[in-house]
């Protein structure tokens, strides 16, 4: 089923009708003649007055989710997980029926009350699947679905031993953002919907099960037929953040209320690469206000992870590529620690929000940056932010809607919004305000903000009249100077937009000015002490054409494509696909077919597709690769590697 039949359900209608051009013009500040958001933000934060999420069947203002209680049992013959999801209901007045998102799941019966509730499945959409539809008798508030996944569904990768460190033992690991954790839970799917939960979770007796939850049996319970895990996780929180990980996997603890999981072949170089992890907390409690959510471990998955990292709440996600044996990517780390603030605590109440998390955790992130490893460190990856930032905005074009920070994702999957711009232009928005108000006071309103809103999903609306009430202080100057509805609802960089300045860069320019003219590799005598900021930056300000001589010489003198850190890599491999470099295709191959974090993966792909000689080579890996990959991968993969002929 394809978009236009989406835009024509009745949900979305429903919608348009109820709302009609005001909420229109407040969700995408176009149409009906306006473009600015309305000043007016009488919006209380309550959850029920916020705009609908487009991405979800469900109807929270008249029967919402509180929480989830699961019983489910992980099949790693079949790649299914079976059981019952039992949900607590809170009704507003007569409503009769709860509606719920669903997405490819087996549901095999309901009850409530003692007795078997009539339920009914909506039409499925290729993007947001189905609704579930239960009859709710009177008094019944809790309700319990016996249900199976299906083993392709889009929340859980099913690992082959293989696909492991160890090689000996499978993998079961989830990733809900943005909308698939419909395809594992039967719940309502959509970010402004907070809800608490529980797990009981029956496993393989040799694996272990982690969750984003307290862990309330450590080493599990033996029953008849595997073992069982139990958690318990008391903050509500978006259902995107309700993750798992099964596996053969260790423990070691690094501080007090840190620690990692991983398979037990992976933990000494994880332990290692990330000893700051406690000291990072303190940080980011003495910038923000405390830690409220207990533990924050981090769980180093197997290579096809599809992300860097992802916030589950206690329980961070994270991709083995970040170790690298220097620690030079740990801020990747500090990127998740700070969505312990925006994301878990403050959330996006729509996708159309999204900058509301990410915007704020690059913000975040990079401050955490200057105080655990320095000014200059933190000044180097907001230059390069800024360079990606631009070149974004450059590729999509200055006045495309994708550069708006709120984002119109009417009819598309909200994992097709997600570029840059929410990230870096997000982040680059907040600190022109901080430029123009000064730290102290800057600081005062984000601690204030997270205080403001913690446990609550809002929008993009919402946020500006925090910032007018809390910040701007009715100073209608103030606001135009900053240009706040520009940076908001326009697209584009708007002129006001600070510049950061590095000078441990502008050292690593001159370099690759004196290379670009001919110098040899050999003189920039202060290479082999660059840090991974300063070889990104080198690499990804070289020029575009470089000679076949000029390539092997770099090549030859900083061993570039037996780099192991996969950032520095990474730049080098783009380099030398744009060259048509072939020494260093044997490199590309292994790394293109060794981890399966996408923000790598589809810049490769591309370069490559943009080559004659290179469309053969990408097609002959991918077909070697796809199956290691994860389904979010593949989906960003496979049109790019089928275009073209
Ligand atoms: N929350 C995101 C991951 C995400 C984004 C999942 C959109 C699904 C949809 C996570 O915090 C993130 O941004 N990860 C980055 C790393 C970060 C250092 C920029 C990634 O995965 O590359
Ligand atoms: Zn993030």
């Amino acid at each position: 089923m394809g978009v236009g039949s989406f835009l024509n359900r009745s949900g979305y209608n429903r919608f348009m009708f109820r709302y009609g051009c005001a909420a229109v013009a407040l969700a995408l500040t176009i149409g009906c003649g306006k473009t600015e958001a309305p000043a007016e933000t009488d919006r209380r934060v309550t959850g029920t007055s916020q705009e609908r999420d487009i991405h979800s069947y469900a109807r929270p203002d008249e029967v919402r989710v509180t929480h989830v209680a699961l019983d489910l049992r992980a099949d790693f013959d079949a790649h299914v997980l079976s059981g019952t999801a039992t949900l607590s209901l809170q009704r507003n007045g007569s409503a009769s029926e709860v509606v719920l998102d669903d997405k490819g799941l087996d549901i095999q019966r309901i009850t409530g009350g003692g007795s078997d509730l009539k339920f009914a499945l909506g039409n499925d959409d290729r993007i947001l699947g189905r609704s579930l539809t239960v009859q709710l008798p009177p008094n019944v508030s809790e309700i319990t679905i016996a249900y199976r996944t299906s083993p392709d569904a889009g929340a859980l990768q099913w690992l082959q031993p293989s696909q492991t460190a160890g090689g000996k033992r499978p993998y079961l690991y989830s990733q809900g953002e943005a909308i698939f954790t419909r395809t594992w839970i039967p719940t309502q799917d959509t970010p402004g919907v907070r809800q608490t939960y529980s797990a009981r979770i029956t496993v393989p007796r040799d694996l272990r099960a982690v969750m984003s939850a307290e862990q309330l049996t450590p080493d599990g319970v033996e029953t008849p037929d595997g073992r069982r895990f139990e958690f318990r996780l008391t903050h509500p929180v978006p259902p995107y953040l309700i993750a798992i990980g099964i596996g053969n996997l260790a423990y070691r603890q690094v501080g007090p209320r840190t620690g990692i999981y991983t398979e037990p072949a992976m933990l000494d170089a994880a332990a290692n690469e990330l000893v700051d992890l406690e000291k990072m907390v303190t940080a980011a409690e003495s910038l923000l206000g405390p830690y409220r959510w207990g533990r924050f471990d981090v769980l180093v998955l197997p290579p096809s992870f599809p992300l860097g990292g992802m916030e589950n709440p206690r329980l961070t996600f994270a991709t083995p590529t970040i170790i690298a044996g220097d620690r030079s990517l740990v801020g990747l780390i500090a990127h998740e620690l700070a969505h312990s603030w925006s994301g878990n605590l403050v959330t996006n109440a729509t996708w159309s929000d999204f900058w509301l998390n990410e915007g704020f955790t690059t913000y975040v992130e990079n401050r955490l940056m200057e105080v655990l490893y320095g000014v200059d460190r933190a000044r180097m990856l907001q230059v390069l932010d800024r360079r990606s930032l631009d070149t974004e905005i450059s590729r999509l074009g200055p006045t495309h809607k994708d550069t708006m920070l709120h984002l119109d994702l009417k009819g598309r999957d909200p994992d097709d919004g997600v570029n840059d711009i929410a990230y870096e232009k997000g982040a680059t928005f907040l600190r022109t305000i901080e430029a123009a108000v000064g730290r102290e006071t800057f600081d005062a309103f984000l601690r204030g903000y997270f205080d403001r809103h913690a446990f609550q999903s809002i929008t993009t609306a919402q946020f500006l009249g925090d910032l007018r009430e809390h910040l701007l202080h009715g100073d209608r100057q103030l606001e135009e100077r900053l240009k706040v509805q520009e940076w908001l609802y326009q697209p584009g960089l708007p002129g006001n937009a600070v510049v950061p300045q590095s000078d441990v860069l502008v050292h690593v320019d001159e370099d690759v000015k004196a290379f670009a003219g001919g110098a040899g590799a050999a003189s920039i005598t202060s290479a082999p002490k660059w840090s991974t900021q300063e070889w990104q930056h080198f690499l990804g300000t070289l020029p575009e054409k470089l000679t076949p001589a000029q390539l092997t010489d770099l090549d030859r003198t900083f061993r570039l494509s037996n780099r192991l850190n996969a950032e520095v890599l990474f730049a080098w491999l783009r380099v030398a696909i744009r060259n048509h470099y072939e020494p260093a295709m044997p490199a590309l191959e292994r790394f293109l077919t060794s981890q399966g974090r996408r923000k790598f993966l589809k810049p490769l792909y591309e370069d490559l597709m943009k080559t004659d000689w290179g469309k053969e080579e990408a097609r002959r890996i991918y077909a070697r690769a796809r199956p290691l990959y994860h389904s979010m991968s593949t989906t960003t993969l496979d049109p790019i590697v089928k275009s073209g002929s």
